[in-house]
């Protein structure tokens, strides 16, 4: 049994691109890889509540107070997911120069120390088995390159929060210039699914 871990963000309903090009990507593979069982956390329909004084404890920070048990099982559950799955597929949006804070949210609750990390000697160590991780990036701006560079707060916080919890096999299918009109647009999101198609069957989702 081979196990794809989708998680996606976007608050963009039917217009969303990352949406649409996982949808692609996914419909790919569940034709490409026989058995392929997909777990699917949408965001937007399903949020991850934001974390609270009341509910911190449910990650392992402080007291397992009154509140805490349904974050201790939220969280025990996605790491669950996280830890199955042969791949993970996220879709990131970028919103306000960062991740959506459902995203974020999420993050919050599979960070746990002692679980997906720990602390030794030598420093932080990722716990999360070994997989590969692509995250489709969408942008209304340019940011790969240029003097907007400078304000990707997203790019650089995925690989971090991924690569804590050992997570260092990323690659990140970047659509850029969305907002730059329908001709930059639609050819960006053309080159974005011709490389999540080139990405194809994995050894991970072969095996
Ligand atoms: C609330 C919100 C904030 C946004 N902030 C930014 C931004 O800071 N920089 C940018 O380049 N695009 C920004 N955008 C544009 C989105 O990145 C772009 O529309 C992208 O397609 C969103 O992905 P989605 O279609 O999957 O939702 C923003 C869009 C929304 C809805």
């Amino acid at each position: 049994m081979t196990q794809l871990l989708v998680i996606k963000s976007s608050v963009t309903g039917a217009a969303s691109v990352t949406n649409g090009l996982i949808d692609r990507m996914v419909d790919r593979l569940r034709h490409d890889v026989p058995g392929l069982v997909v777990t699917s956390r949408d965001l937007d329909a399903s949020p991850v509540p934001h974390l609270s004084s009341a509910t911190l404890g449910g990650i392992g920070r402080g007291e397992m107070g009154e509140g805490s048990a349904p974050t201790r099982l939220l969280s025990d559950t996605m790491i669950a997911e996280l830890q199955a799955a042969d791949m993970l597929v996220i879709g990131a949006p970028m919103y306000n120069f960062g991740i959506p804070s459902t995203l974020k949210s999420w993050f919050d609750h599979v960070l746990r120390a002692g679980v997906t990390f720990q602390y030794g000697a030598d420093g932080p160590k990722g716990l999360v088995r070994q997989k590969p991780v692509i995250v489709v990036e969408a942008r209304g701006g340019l940011y790969s390159e240029g003097p907007a560079s400078v304000m990707d707060a997203q790019e650089p916080h995925l690989r971090g929060m991924l690569g804590f919890m050992g997570l260092a096999d990323v690659e990140f299918v970047r659509v850029e210039r969305l907002a730059f009109g329908p001709d930059v647009a639609g050819p960006a999101i053309e080159a974005a699914a011709r490389r999540l198609a080139a990405i194809g069957l994995t050894p991970a989702l072969a095996a």
